[in-house]
């Protein structure tokens, strides 16, 4: 198990709450100390425009900018020139549902995606399909609700032209057979996107290996600062794009009625970028891999199966992916609506997440109107977990009263 209470005592977030229980990494990490000090020596070291400035600052600032989104290279295995800077995984997607998608979608032709998807996956996508007239597909769920290859291949046809799909479920934490369906979704020569937010915190991603067209994170999902996140893409691929916005530092030559923009990255990144965000997110990154993903993993499993044999003497509960791969427990107080049960663990200083966590269909999946979901890191304990499941207990026998009434 990794040393819980170093890590936490790294997290000022902690030091103001120090009997939080924080299960609701999957909607953002706590932030730790280096994270929010490489920021701020940014600010108050150095903190002018990259790019731009002919002087000692702004050479500096670009410097670290530019080291920043090499160690991100380096963490997903791309190349310098396919790492592109946005606000985040919701941006990131949406741009290519934009771009790419806008420029190569036409008539009939079929996008696959799945029940599984978060909003910021699915809805880029059905609004192309919408305004190009091709068709939206789902890869059925199978009994347990995950996606496997076998219905993958239900629904992949020569007319797939784009792939839109989650790496790892954020509601049921399931790890979709990625490389399988990235090399069957080639053959029929479709592009896929993978929504990655819920798998680069978890384990180390090499984009090589998967030979994903495009994929996509947030820094704040993994120890890192809101406001940015990462958008991988082929270069080949990207170097055939347009850009989604225009304006300044994305430019090589302006004309009265041309420009030239500048090679990838550059050209998706128009204006000033979040500089200080990209630094934080390299120092998020320095982080992750100095603890080690294989302990991360580790720890992980070994506080989800703790959590599962507790709570399986819990009577009165729905555990809906008993089998996660990921610890997120996507679960119910059986007749009770999740965000009355929220308010509960609420008052015993435990943040989780109650209602259909911004994927719908899972939740229209599951015949249910709204879930709570725990969501285990690298800074929770067998402690937490102990609380947790007292709280799940007391949850139950209080709502239990009025059904015996
Ligand atoms: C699987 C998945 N995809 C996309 C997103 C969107 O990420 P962001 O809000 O950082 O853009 C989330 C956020 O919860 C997510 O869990």
């Amino acid at each position: 198990m990794l040393d819980v209470e170093k890590i936490k005592r790294d997290i000022p977030l902690f030091q103001n709450y120090p009997n939080l229980i924080y299960l609701d990494s999957c909607a953002t990490t706590l932030k730790p100390r280096y994270v929010l000090d490489k920021m701020d020596e940014y600010y108050q070291e150095y903190g002018v425009n990259i790019h731009r400035g002919v002087y000692e600052l702004s050479y500096r600032a670009t410097e670290e900018y530019d080291k920043a989104r090499k160690k991100i290279a380096k963490f997903i295995n791309a190349s310098f020139e396919e790492v592109i800077f946005t606000r985040g995984t919701t941006n990131s997607l949406n741009m290519i549902a934009q771009t790419y998608g806008m420029a190569n979608i036409n008539l009939n032709d079929e996008i696959i995606t799945s029940e599984l998807e978060h909003h910021s996956s699915l809805l880029p996508w059905m609004q192309v399909a919408k305004k190009k007239g091709a068709i939206l597909k789902y890869i059925p769920l199978n009994d347990e609700g995950r996606i496997t290859v076998e219905n993958f291949k239900k629904v992949l046809t020569d007319k797939t032209k784009v792939v839109a799909i989650t790496y790892v479920s954020n509601t049921m934490g399931y790890l979709t057979p990625i490389r399988e369906i990235i090399e069957l979704a080639h053959k029929q020569g479709a592009v896929v996107i993978v929504d990655a937010a819920q798998a680069a915190p978890h384990f180390k991603i090499d984009v090589c290996e998967l030979d994903c067209d495009f994929l996509a994170f947030s820094a704040h999902k993994m120890l890192g600062p809101t406001g940015i996140g990462i958008l991988y893409g082929k270069k080949s691929l990207l170097d055939k794009m347009d850009p989604e916005e225009y304006g300044g530092d994305m430019n090589n030559d302006v004309f009265h009625d041309n420009v030239i923009v500048k090679e990838t990255p550059y050209k998706f990144e128009a204006g000033t970028p979040a500089i200080a965000e990209a630094i934080g997110l390299g120092a998020a990154i320095d982080l992750l891999e100095k603890i080690g993903f294989d302990n991360i993993r580790q720890h992980e499993k070994e506080l989800h199966k703790y959590a599962l044999e507790k709570l399986s003497s819990v009577s009165g509960i729905t555990i809906y992916n008993k089998t996660a791969d990921i610890g997120i427990i996507n679960f119910n107080i059986d007749g009770v609506h999740p965000h009355d049960a929220s308010t509960f663990f609420d008052q015993a200083n435990i943040a989780l997440r109650a209602g259909h966590h911004c994927a719908q269909l899972v939740t229209k999946w599951l015949k249910c109107n709204g879930t709570l979901r725990a969501c285990l890191y690298i800074y929770n304990s067998k402690q937490d977990i102990d609380i947790f499941v007292k709280t799940v207990q007391e949850v139950v026998e209080f709502f239990r009263q009025f059904s015996e009434v």
